[in-house]
């Protein structure tokens, strides 16, 4: 068991493989001790208890002496009103209209394993032994409402989850008008505020910035997790690097509008919240409901953001991924969107296909623009039928003629959304989002599905059954593109219309539940404009996720970069797209863009017909490789050797769990006139171990692994721009 509990002390320990997480009861409030570096389990005497004193404009609970205030408290959960004046991590109104609430602990249990959360995607375990859960029960006596604290720690993944919920006892309705899902007081305030911030197609670029005192935040009203900001932070110790120094991640699991936020106090103590957007949020509690609010995942590592980096990476790829694929070797796939918009027919698809699957491309895609009178993006989105003036002989006659000689065929579905211009919407007028007697904004032509409506979902889940039915498809794209706006509800009264955005995300997560049930052998991945929904909430559904719509090699680095700060290898769609690119107009090489989209889930997103021969030995002879290191990309340990953040050279690599293979990745945007000589030190290799290296087209070298890992490689010279370089190493000797 990792959570221990003094009762003398009235204290809690919560410890996982380097991590110590301690709080305390204190006069019924639960309060925050310390989050950090794993302590020895039997630390009675904790050496930085609370301290208490006399503040001027700090109030005191009714009862309490000048030295008892919330303001200086650190707490776990706390709440305005009652003398704490930073941001509360809940607001919770009663019938007469008073926030004023007191939640005082009444009790605890702890229990082996992780109990699942209601209706909301959250990380598991797959025996009991995998984690400890401790829940703290407090109760608000005047109002009869219960709110409990789940706290589970994976002891071996190193994570600390937390929730809350809830539960109105009492005979009067409430309303939550903020339910966060965590807030955690630290002492002091020495950190740097790291987020994943960005836009359509440059999507999560690495920010970092001093907390300065008062509110600093990133958050999303535009009802998905968003391209602008994940639903991530992380608080960086000074001085703390990639590879050293202390770092704290937040990450929510939860694909909707969020709120992560730090607050730094007078005191210089920094109060850090992430949980729901409370922005036009509230949810009203009749008596015998409950609430439950996302799952927060923290993760401490005293190795800078790498050692991060990997907790998330094992704790997401074998704990929050689900179904047959999540240990499965991804294919690799070739997509139509790029090589032919909306306009192509069966012929088109099939050469494609046929082309694709010479060049030992195992998965079709076909894009947007099969279905309804779909010839653009102004209809037909809710019309889920096959398109007979482009396919005339129907979907089935495609994906046989595709699957014949073994490609394996999948399926662009874009099922939250409706075109004005569709049969869907003339039947349904109402199924949309949208507030009685205004406007309905439009984006990129279409309306947003009220999936908030449990019959709206069913009928989806209905026509996109029928589709994947009707013809042996193993692979799902499931788009979003656009944001909500005239977030209302035709089924929901007044006083629940603001429960709408976050009732959407539920129906949306049942509707996910429902399809990836009904259809355990299709590989679902998830995309929104490509990566405006990257967020843990889809990844328990969906494995993988389309990173990005720019596929410009250039770009790619940042955004997988940036991406890879929490997400694992195996979520991330890469494809290799022609040139000049359709998003940024660049050109690069093929070899650059192959060795960044095989740094992923790896892919083509062009017309294979257009390769030149030199062009079509490369990319076989990339696919080939690809074949080889699958394995290590997807499922290896992933570290980052470069920053494309920090300038014109980029490296990663990938090791394996036994450490036996790696793959290494060198990228240099621009040439540089008369350039420095570059050699890369490697990490993740036994330093005991004596390793083959080899180049591409290069001769095999033999070095040992402290050499690789202390001295390093040499990058060869490289001429021009946009170069990469990969190298794989094997294992040769054991030390
Ligand atoms: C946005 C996606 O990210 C693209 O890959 C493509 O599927 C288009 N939608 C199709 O409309």
């Amino acid at each position: 068991m990792a959570i221990y509990f003094d009762e003398n002390a009235q204290r809690f320990h919560l410890q996982s493989k380097q991590t110590s997480y301690m709080l305390q009861i204190i006069k019924g409030f639960v309060t925050h001790l310390y989050w950090g570096r794993r302590l020895a389990e039997n630390t009675c005497r904790f050496p930085r208890p609370i301290r208490f004193g006399d503040r001027a404009f700090s109030p005191n609970p009714a009862g309490e002496g000048n030295e008892f205030s919330l303001d200086t408290l650190p707490q776990e959960y706390p709440a305005y009103g009652t003398t704490d004046f930073r941001v509360p991590a809940y607001e919770l109104q009663a019938e007469n209209g008073s926030t004023i609430t007191k939640f005082i602990y009444t009790s605890h249990r702890i229990v082996q394993g992780k109990p699942k959360l209601d209706e909301l995607p959250a990380t598991y375990v797959e025996s009991d032994g995998e984690a400890s859960t401790l829940e703290l029960t407090l109760v608000d006596q005047l109002l009869h409402v219960k709110l409990i604290l789940t706290y589970t720690v994976f002891e071996e993944l190193d994570a600390i989850t937390r929730s809350v919920r809830f539960i109105n006892e009492g005979p009067q309705q409430v309303r939550l008008l903020r339910a966060l899902s965590m807030s955690v007081d630290f002492a002091d305030a020495q950190f740097e505020l790291l987020q994943l911030s960005g836009s359509w197609a440059n999507e999560r670029n690495v920010i970092r910035r001093p907390l300065v005192q008062g509110l600093q935040a990133v958050e999303s009203r535009r009802g998905a997790s968003s391209h602008q900001h994940n639903p991530f932070i992380a608080l960086l110790r000074k001085g703390a690097d990639e590879d050293n120094g202390e770092v704290y991640g937040l990450s929510l699991v939860y694909s909707g509008n969020f709120l992560a936020q730090v607050e730094v106090d007078q005191y210089c103590s920094a109060r850090v919240s992430l949980g729901i957007n409370p922005f036009d949020f509230s949810w009203l509690l009749l008596p015998g409901e409950a609430f439950q609010a996302p799952e927060s995942v923290m993760v401490f590592s005293s190795q800078g953001l790498g050692g991060m980096s990997r907790i998330y990476h094992r704790l997401y790829r074998t704990r929050l991924c689900r179904g047959v694929f999540r240990d499965q070797p991804r294919p690799v796939l070739i997509n139509n969107w790029e090589a032919t918009y909306f306009h192509f027919n069966a012929e088109k698809i099939v050469q494609i296909a046929r082309k694709g699957e010479e060049l030992g491309i195992e998965l079709f895609v076909l894009d947007d623009g099969w279905f309804g009178r779909r010839d653009h993006d102004r209809s037909s989105l809710g019309d889920w039928f096959v398109d007979r003036k482009k396919l005339p002989n129907g979907l089935a006659d495609v994906v046989n003629r595709v699957t014949a000689s073994g490609m394996q065929f999948g399926l662009w579905f874009e099922p939250e959304m409706v075109s004005p211009d569709s049969e869907l919407y003339r039947k349904h007028p109402d199924w949309c989002l949208h507030v009685p007697g205004r406007e309905r904004s439009t984006g990129r032509n279409q309306l947003v599905l009220d999936f908030s409506r449990p019959e709206v979902g069913d009928a989806v889940v209905q026509m996109v059954s029928d589709i994947l039915s009707s013809a042996p498809i193993t692979y799902v794209k499931w788009d979003m593109n656009r944001h909500m706006t005239e977030i209302g509800s035709a089924a929901l009264p007044p006083e629940r219309q603001r429960e709408t955005a976050h009732r959407y995300m539920l129906g949306l997560y049942r509707v996910l539940e429902q399809m990836t049930s009904r259809f355990p052998h299709i590989l679902f991945e998830s995309c929104s404009g490509g990566g405006g929904r990257f967020d843990p909430g889809m990844l328990y559904y969906m494995p993988q996720t389309w990173t990005s719509d720019n596929t410009d090699a250039v770009s790619r680095l940042k955004i997988q970069y940036g991406t890879s700060l929490v997400y694992p290898i195996s979520t991330m769609g890469a494809h290799v797209s022609a040139v000049p690119n359709h998003q940024v107009h660049r050109s690069t090489s093929l070899t650059m863009r192959g060795s960044v989209a095989l740094s992923g889930n790896f892919g083509f997103e062009l017309d294979p017909a257009a390769f030149t021969e030199e062009e079509e030995k490369l990319v076989r002879a990339q696919v080939a490789f690809y074949k080889e290191v699958r394995g290590l990309v997807q499922f290896g340990t992933f570290y980052r050797l470069l920053s494309p953040f920090e300038g014109n050279e980029t490296a990663w690599m990938f090791v394996s769990d036994d450490q036996s293979e790696a793959m290494v990745a060198y990228f240099r945007v621009l040439a540089q006139p008369n350039p420095p000589f570059t050699s890369l030190r490697l990490k993740g290799l036994h330093a005991e171990y004596a390793y083959s290296v080899k180049e591409a087209d290069g001769a095999e070298e033999v070095y040992s692994g402290d050499a690789l890992l202390y001295a390093g490689l040499n990058v060869p010279v490289l001429k021009g721009d946009f170069q990469s370089v990969v190298w794989r190493l094997k294992l040769v000797e054991k030390g």
